[in-house]
């Protein structure tokens, strides 16, 4: 049987499945001489393994029975709890526990949203750039994807407008130091985003894994609770991947009851329900204030390499360029010059043994500025990220 004949058939969904270029560029930055700035991996420093092996050690003395037996779809009631009050935090008071689906990961969520509110030519709106994850979790669904325009503050709600909503399903942000470019949204915009969706009767899937990273400026309120005070529809999806570990495939939906009950029949038939096990023995971690000695290591730790990177760049990178100055999480965004091509820049830099993401595949529609690119700096020595910085800056000053 030759390589164009199979004895099977992909459904269409499958068939639209591309490998891209850039993926095929980036497998070589599993090479150990390369200076990877493309990963979106945590730092594994920040993972409290000797908590998670004391939590898991508890669960399966006290608790093995129901730790390794099947459990609720809906997820470990303690967990759902703590997440409920956990809100608080982030302004939103109310949450109730039966509000709460816990998901394995929130990709899994973005999955099943994609699921949930996505027939084959409907209307999505995504910040542009966006998660590129997400964009690839609803892309099986086969939407028609509007950009809401952005500037250097994030999405504008302005550009909200009746047309631009008309007869979408939801419009998904990222309010905190977004994925790609590190930007956060200011509390007016914020007010402005679930006014408007309020308005519009517009869901909001509000995507905030990196929230609880922040170190620098003050905490802003989520759109969670901002957006229940004024009506409006959202749904908000956190993760322990970025405060625990992301090995754990633990993260949770909040929405209202009648998403939630959709949405729990939609993750039956996926994998009927998150392990129990590491529902368990997270809820064990963190029960007693865990994560509030944790985090700010976590944070300082981050700080510091954001830091050492912004630093870098400052010294080696041309006028003729700019980037974001995070508040948090792990990324920055950087504008080349126009004339330069973020995905010809990184096949040079690959000979130079660095690597990035190029910013283009992170927009939705098709006209992506190709001079832009994402740098991650959470896992790389302060050693590696200067010398990697210097060689991107003379390669740009050379373009
Ligand atoms: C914006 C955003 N959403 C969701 C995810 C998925 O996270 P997880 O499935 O580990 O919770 C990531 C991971 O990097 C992300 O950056």
């Amino acid at each position: 049987m030759d390589s164009f004949s199979h004895p099977y058939t992909f459904s269409q969904r499958a068939q639209q499945l591309t490998s891209s270029t850039i993926r095929e560029i980036l497998k070589v930055t599993e090479r150990p001489e390369i200076i990877s700035f493309a990963g979106g991996l945590p730092s594994p420093k920040g993972f409290p393994i000797d908590a998670i092996t004391s939590a898991y050690d508890r669960v399966l003395a006290e608790s093995g029975q129901s730790a390794l037996q099947y459990g609720p779809t809906e997820g470990y009631a303690p967990l759902r709890a703590w997440v409920a009050n956990d809100l608080k935090r982030t302004g939103a008071d109310d949450v109730s526990p039966d509000e709460v689906l816990i998901v394995s990961g929130s990709q899994q969520a973005l999955d099943m949203l994609g699921k949930l509110f996505i027939d084959p030519g409907s209307k999505v709106l995504v910040e542009a750039p966006s998660y590129l994850g997400a964009l690839q979790s609803f892309s099986l669904f086969q939407p028609k994807y509007e950009s809401v325009p952005t500037d250097d503050g994030g999405v504008m709600p302005d550009s909200l407008t009746p047309e631009r909503a008309a007869g979408a399903r939801f419009i998904y942000a990222l309010p905190n130091f977004q994925n790609p470019t590190g930007l956060t949204l200011s509390l007016e915009r914020r007010k402005a985003l679930v006014e408007r969706c309020a308005a519009l009767q517009l869901p909001i899937i509000e995507d905030d894994p990196y929230g609880e990273l922040r170190y620098a400026g003050e905490p802003l309120p989520g759109l969670l609770g901002l957006g229940r005070a004024v009506g409006a529809t959202v749904i908000r999806l956190g993760t322990f991947s970025k405060v625990l570990a992301p090995g754990l495939r633990l993260g949770y939906i909040v929405a209202p009851r009648p998403i939630i009950s959709k949405l729990v029949q939609i993750k039956q038939a996926t994998d009927l329900h998150t392990a129990s096990i590491t529902q368990m023995a997270v809820y064990e971690t963190i029960k007693n204030g865990f994560l509030a000695q944790h985090l700010p290591v976590v944070r300082e730790l981050y700080k510091q390499q954001c830091g050492y990177m912004l630093d870098a760049m400052d010294q080696h990178f041309p006028a003729t360029t700019s980037w974001t100055r995070p508040e948090g999480g792990m990324f920055i965004w950087v504008t080349l010059p126009e004339h330069v091509d973020g995905t010809e820049l990184l096949a040079r830099a690959v000979e130079r043994n660095v690597a990035f993401v190029p910013g283009a595949p992170f927009f939705a529609g098709p006209d992506a500025p190709a001079n832009t690119l994402r740098l991650s700096f959470v896992t790389v020595s302060e050693e590696k990220i200067r010398e990697g910085i210097a060689i991107l800056g003379q390669l740009i000053k050379e373009s």
